[in-house]
């Protein structure tokens, strides 16, 4: 085995870091220096580029510019196509990126990294969570471990200085918001709970003024910038310039050239933060919601945890400040403690598989106990009636590994199929729920009302395995798994690691 790294593979921005001899978890640089890379991949012919130089090319090439893939993780039907016509899944890009972080580590470590940990947003679900291992496998990477981010940074700040006490963490980046309450004794680290929205990040700010820009631009004579690939990569790039200048300074100018018409457009901090105060009270209501789901209120609360990049913003910090009462804790960069707590986690595990003693804080060796972020359940007919309704079987929030079991009657005379569907969410409602997985098992033909058992297990890979029991007979109808269902199948994968193999990755 060669070092076991810890990767954040972010949706604007990935970081590798590494436990280094004295024990301390290290950021490890790219080959620019640079010590977060942006997840941005440019296709030229075979070529791939990744980082700064792609994020730059996405105004000049936008076709051939893939920006944001996280979001796509886990939906089997997207593909990003190049203007030379290849096609790539979301596990793909995500393999292109990593592959470049695993060979700038090994540049820098000057030895062979082949083992991760990688960072997913506690709210990912199961085929997301699956796309990110699947994405690790074809970049030459073995995954022990596919960690929630928050409990990557919770880690990060325990593993640091020895801590007896409940911490929320607030976890807003790029593309996700997260937010988990641990209880932290020392190096034993449990989650308590956690919720979030994994379409909730910089891009929905980035977007808000993107929208407000434009609006100005045009309201001055001006064309569409939305209307046009080029003009709206080059308006997503000074927006975003815009946002960070205005996380410093009350005001900032960009300049807009399109049509050969050239504008400056003055954003002031209390424009910015009008267009985007619906998405920072959606952050507040899922924390609130959160701390009483699992039944505390803020006072339990002893202390909060930035991280994500975004969490620089004055008015997130501001609302986090009045919504806990309590100055958040930022001593560590935001955007790197995703990754160090990543390592730690990647230095648990190898020191396991060594069979080495664990890294210990205070003297208590490191644990890590999570939760279930989404109720996992099935659809069952309701009596007398074709509609379908949602059974929690393992509620959200459950300690991993999770079990649970329901019971269930078949409702017509002599049925010989049973058609189980997994579900992902905690609503009553078929319709909001989403089936990650089904299976037809074949049942005896029995009369109406037949009992029949559910069971799920819920494993450390977030793998659902169910088991269907017979109670008449007390005999098993069948197991599966939800991971042979959903995402890409062996032979796939094989296929797509040769491919990614074969491009020139720089
Ligand atoms: N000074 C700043 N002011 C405002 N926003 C900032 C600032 N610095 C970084 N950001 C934003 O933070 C985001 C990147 O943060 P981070 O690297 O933590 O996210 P990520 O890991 O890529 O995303 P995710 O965790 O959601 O997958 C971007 O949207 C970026 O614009
Ligand atoms: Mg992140």
């Amino acid at each position: 085995m060669g070092v076991m790294v810890g990767i954040d593979l972010g949706t604007t921005f990935s970081a590798v870091a590494v436990v280094d001899r004295s024990g301390r978890p290290e950021i490890v640089p790219n080959r620019e220096g640079q010590r977060i890379t942006p997840s941005v991949v440019f296709f030229q012919g075979d070529a791939a580029l990744v980082g700064a130089v792609a994020k730059r090319s996405a105004a000049v090439a936008p076709l051939d510019t893939v920006q944001f893939v996280k979001r796509a993780m886990g939906d089997p039907a997207w593909r990003f196509e190049t203007s030379s016509g290849l096609q790539f899944r979301p596990e793909e890009i995500s393999a292109v990126i990593l592959r470049r972080l695993k060979e700038d580590a090994e540049e820098f470590l000057g030895e062979q990294v082949t083992d991760a940990v990688i960072t997913v947003p506690a709210y990912f679900d199961d085929s997301a969570r699956r796309a990110t291992q699947d994405a690790g496998t074809i970049a030459g990477l073995t995954v022990h471990r596919v960690l929630n981010e928050p409990t990557a940074a919770a880690l990060a700040y325990g593993a640091g200085r020895p801590t007896v006490g409940t911490v929320l963490v607030y976890d807003l980046g790029g593309g996700t918001f997260d937010v988990t309450v641990m209880r932290i004794a020392d190096g034993d680290f449990e989650t308590l709970g956690t919720t979030g929205d994994r379409n909730l990040g910089g891009f929905e700010w980035d977007n808000a003024l993107m929208r407000l820009i434009n609006e100005r631009f045009r309201s001055a004579g001006g064309s569409d910038l939305l209307d046009d690939d080029r003009t709206e990569a080059d308006l997503r790039d000074r927006a975003e310039w815009a946002k960070h200048a205005l996380s410093m300074m009350p005001a900032a100018r960009v300049v807009i050239s399109a049509g050969g018409m050239s504008q400056t457009i003055e954003i002031t901090r209390t424009d910015f933060e009008d267009v985007t105060s619906h998405l920072v009270s959606r952050t507040r209501d899922l924390a609130e919601m959160l701390i009483e789901d699992i039944g505390l209120v803020w006072s339990d609360i002893d202390r909060v945890l930035l991280a994500g990049g975004s969490t620089r913003m004055p008015a997130v910090r501001s609302m986090v400040a009045t919504m806990s009462r309590r100055v958040a804790e930022s001593a560590v960069n935001p955007d790197e403690i995703v990754a160090l707590g990543a390592a730690v986690q990647a230095r648990v595990l190898a020191a396991d598989s060594n069979g080495d003693v664990r890294p210990e804080v205070n003297g208590t060796p490191i644990t890590v106990r999570d939760v279930t972020s989404q109720g996992l359940g099935t659809l069952a007919q309701i009596e007398g009636t074709t509609r379908l309704e949602n059974v929690v079987i393992v509620p959200p929030n459950t300690r991993i590994p999770a079990a649970g079991t329901n019971l269930f009657q078949t409702v017509v005379d002599n049925q010989t199929n049973l058609r189980v569907q997994v579900t992902q969410g905690d609503d009553h409602d078929a319709d909001y729920v989403k089936v990650i997985g089904e299976r037809t098992l074949t049942i005896p033909p029995y009369d109406a009302g037949a009992m029949v058992s559910v069971s799920f297990a819920y494993d450390f890979d977030q793998t659902v395995s169910i088991e269907v029991t017979d109670l008449t007979a007390n005999r098993p109808l069948g197991t599966f798994e939800v991971s042979d269902v959903a995402n890409m199948t062996p032979a796939e994968k094989d296929d797509a690691t040769h491919k990614i193999r074969a491009l020139e990755v720089s």
